[in-house]
Order: structure tokens, then sequence, then C-alpha cells
């Protein structure tokens, strides 16, 4: 497997991404905390970083123990870093330097650059540069305005890049990465979809013997993906929850729940939405609302882990990117991982040992894992949903009408996507229903109804987003259909926000 390093760059999660889509599994580690144990690692990747290698404070890691005896690629920072501490010069450029520039020349015979062409567009992102290679340094590659772009050490299986071949933007990037890994490192290409499941599936057996798992069922890709996996690997002896939090999509909870059932899942469904509509009855604060529908799930999940007999394990589809040890911004050693449990007063079935057998993968891996063990592509391909569902698109309070309402208005909208091969353009879309009602006219009537705005976003990770540009047509045939079928809805409005600033969901 591979070692990336990461120095607090915003590519390094693209570079494990890539370095996976040649098969080759790869995990990423700040550079502050390096694994005691290296021999795992056949060969390291040296990430990007916002620092320059001259600040005083910058990532200076003793790379005693890689350089020189693994084979090692530094990418962007990483090369500048190697440069700097081998007897090289790095300065600032005379200009930033940031987007496409072409390669004017490539060295011949370069098992690293096999099949790397001249021109080939690479992607650059610095403001310092490499003035002086090490003395034992190799020019390989130069661009119109970076003469050292890439580099090898003499003697050493060492490789610097200033440019980033994990950008989709660098176009023989991958190549340049299999080149480096299978070439001269002579890493397998083995780590396939279905090497995984057969692994994961051996460990979860091993690990969980004959003992008893519980896992809250969404609805969503990451926990019915989870969810396939343990019943594999222990069939009857997962048991799953799946909770109706009444603030689900129209006909959702019984069309999943027996989707769930037909994959053969262990599942019950526990319709609690009088539980929820009831605790949140009159509140519109929206802090309060996410708040009241947490506490909820927990009592209602926590009372449905007690029926179940015995269990000792408690399962999530928590997935790598949630995992990674992040190098803050400020490049300080401040590794943090997610953590979503409170200490203290857990409820009965956070007591419970924990298992995430998605916990290597990142979103597009999941979703080619559920491919290979025949999930449909209904589940696969379904939107992201939040976990309070309508609760938080329904603004001000939550009543059982607003609820239907929002539901008939989502399952226009969301048909009509799908109707018109939308849906998969599309990374999430929904509706939300405004505490505002304004004047219309049908028929010779006056109306006083509701306003609905749709949103539609493309995203690749929800944490920046952009409206899509969807067809005139096309919102005038939903707006339309919406105002005729559904009673109480009036006007209809198009979301054309980003995030930042705006969010995706309004509360
Ligand atoms: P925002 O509104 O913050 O949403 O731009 C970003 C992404 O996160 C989802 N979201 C949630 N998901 N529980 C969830 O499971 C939540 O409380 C929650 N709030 C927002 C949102 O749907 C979008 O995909």
């Amino acid at each position: 497997k591979v070692l990336i390093l990461d120095f607090g760059s915003q590519y390094t999660q693209l570079i494990a991404r890539r370095v996976r889509e040649l098969n080759i599994y790869s995990e990423i580690k700040p550079y502050n905390n390096l694994p005691e144990d290296l021999s795992a690692f056949q060969a390291v990747i040296l990430s990007g970083s916002p620092y320059s290698v001259r600040a005083a404070d910058a990532p200076h890691p003793n790379l005693a123990d890689i350089k020189g005896k693994k084979p090692l690629l530094a990418i962007c920072y990483g090369a500048q870093y190697l440069a700097h501490f081998n007897g090289g010069n790095v300065a600032p450029s005379a200009t930033r330097e940031y987007g496409r520039a072409n390669l004017s020349m490539v060295r011949d015979n370069e098992p690293f650059l096999a099949n790397v062409h001249l021109n080939s567009q690479v992607w650059m992102s610095h403001s310092d540069t490499i003035k002086q290679l090490p003395s034992n340094g190799v020019l390989l590659a130069s661009t119109t305005d970076v003469e050292n772009a890439a580099f090898r050490l003499e003697g050493e299986d060492t490789y610097g890049i200033q440019f980033h071949p994990e950008v989709y933007h660098s176009t023989d990037g991958s190549q340049l990465l299999e080149n480096f890994l299978v070439n001269i490192a002579g890493l397998k290409q083995d780590w396939t979809p279905d090497a995984f499941i057969e692994t994961t599936v051996a460990e979860l057996k091993q690990q969980i013997g004959k003992e008893k798992v519980i896992l809250g069922l969404s609805g969503g890709v990451d926990s019915s993906v989870a969810a396939m996996l343990l019943h594999k690997a222990i069939g009857e002896q997962l048991h799953c929850i799946f909770v109706n939090n009444g603030l689900l999509r129209k006909n959702e909870f019984s069309q999943v729940l027996e989707q769930y059932q037909g994959m053969g899942l262990n599942v019950k469904g526990v319709d609690a939405s009088a539980r929820f509509l009831e605790a949140l009855k009159g509140e519109s604060d929206p802090e309060t609302k996410r708040k009241i529908i947490g506490r909820v799930f927990i009592e209602v999940f926590d009372d449905e882990s007690h029926q179940v007999e015995n269990a000792t394990w408690l399962a999530q589809g928590t997935i790598y990117p949630d995992r990674i040890e992040s190098v803050s911004a400020s490049g300080g050693p401040s590794a943090v991982i997610k953590s979503h449990h409170n200490v203290g007063g857990l409820p009965d079935y956070m007591k419970l040992k924990i298992v995430e057998p998605l916990q290597l993968l990142f979103k597009d891996e999941v979703r080619r894992v559920g491919k290979n063990l025949d999930m449909a592509p209904e589940i696969l391909g379904r939107h992201p949903f939040p976990g309070p569902g309508l609760g938080i698109r329904i603004l001000g309070d939550i009543t059982a009408e607003k609820v239907r309402i929002l539901q008939e208005v989502d399952a226009i909208f969301i048909e009509g996507l799908k109707k018109n091969g939308l849906y998969d353009k599309v990374w999430q879309a929904g509706a939300m229903l405004l505490p505002v009602n304004s004047v219309g006219v049908m028929g010779d009537e006056r109306t006083y109804e509701k306003c609905v705005a749709l949103r539609a976003v493309e995203s690749t990770d929800g944490m920046t987003a952009d409206w899509v540009n969807l067809p005139y047509e096309f919102l005038q045939k939903v707006s339309n259909d919406i105002i005729n079928k559904v009673k109480g809805v009036n006007r209809v409005v198009y979301d054309i926000s980003s995030k930042p600033p705006a969010t995706i969901e309004w509360e």
C-alpha cells in the first residue's frame, strides 16, 4: 500500500483517490504523525501545502526513514521540501503560478515519464519555485515558466514534481502516478471492489463471530452498502432498524423498506412519525428543531435496540473522508477526527462496540462496492438527504399538513428530474416550504396560499455547491404541475444561490 503524507494541501484527498483509481490502496497520514511501522508501505507520496518551505513554522518532518529507502514521489510543496533540504534552492516565483501549463521539455527514456507527452497539460498551484536542483538532481521535465517542473535524485527512487498530477486538468497525471507506483515502486494493481468485498467480509466474520450487530438504515447509500456487506458476512445476526421520522419523502418509508426486504436484509421498520411531530409541535427555531429531531431519533433507536436481545455491536456507515486525520488549515499539530458522539450520558446503544465496514472508502468507492454487491442503481445513485429530512425544509413550525404539502411538491420535482434524465446530473435536489403566503388568482378566485422554493445543486462533497442551470422548459412544466396539483401552493420560485455564501438547505 501507499502512504500519502499530508502537508495540508486542499488536493491531498484527490491524490488518494487517483491512486485508488489505479486499484492500488492508499492511506493519508498527517506529516506530523508518521506511522510507527513503515514496513507496510511500499511507496510514499508527499502532498502539497499552503506553506512556503522557507517559513520557520512550515512542515519540516524528518524523512530519514523514507527518503532513499522507499520509492518517494514529492508533489509541489513536497518537491520544494526535497530540494530545499538536499542542497537545492527554493525562492519565490516572479509571478504566482496558478492553473494550466504545458510541458515544453520531457526527457527521453525515463520510466517515470513513460507515455507522458510533450505539450501535455499540467496543473500548477504554487508561489515558490525551485531555482536550483540538489547536486544529484536530474532534470526530467520543464514548462515554459517553470524549468524544474519534474526531477529525480540520482541513485535513489526519489522523484519531485512541481505540478499536481492528482487534478483532472493534468492530462497525463494518472499515467505519471501509474509510472511511479507500478513501474518504479513495483506495486500490484489488485485493490479492486471485489477484492475489498472479499477481504472485508472475511474480516467481519472474524471480528464479529457469533455476536449480534445493530445497524440504523437511513435509506442512503452508505448505511445501505454497510448493511449489505455485513449481511454477506453474518446474515441474520445483523439486525437493521429503519426509523420513519415522518419527515421522509413521499412514500419513501414503505418503498425503501420493501427494497431492503427484497435485498434479504433483516430489517425492522419503525414508524415513529407521530412521536416526532408531537415533539416538534409549535417549534420554529431551526437549531431547536434539529436538536429535537436528533434527540427523538436517539430515543427511538435506543428503545428499538433494546428489543434486540444480547446485541454487542453497533454498525455505522462512516466513510473515509469522515475519518481522515486532517492537518488543520493553520498547519498546527491539531490532528482532528470528526466525532459524532458526545461523551458522558451516552444512550445505551452507543455503549456497544463499533464496527465500520466502510471506514476505508471514499464515496465513489462505496458506490462501486455496492454495484459489485448487485445493489439496485436506485439505491446507489440516490441523492443525499439530510437526517432531519423535510423538517429543515419546512421553514417555521412543522405540522402534518405542511409535511404533506411539501411531500407532494418534492415528489413532482424529483419525478420530473427523473423523467427528463436530469436526476443523475444533479448532486442534490429538493423543495422548501416557505413561511410566506402570497396572493394569486385561480379561475376567477383570489387565492392566498403558500410559496415553495425549488433547489437543485451541483457539488462533490456538499462543502461547496452551485445551483444547477435547469432548462427553463423543465422549470416551467414543474411549476405548472405543482401549482395545479398541490392544493395550498400558488407560487413556485427557483433558488439561484451558490454555497457559499448560501447553504444547500435553507435551515
Ligand atoms: P448545508 O445546508 O449545510 O448542507 O449546505 C450540506 C449537506 O449536508 C446535508 N445536511 C445534513 N445531513 N444531517 C445530515 O445527515 C443534517 O443535520 C444535515 N444538515 C444538512 C445537506 O442535505 C447537504 O447535502
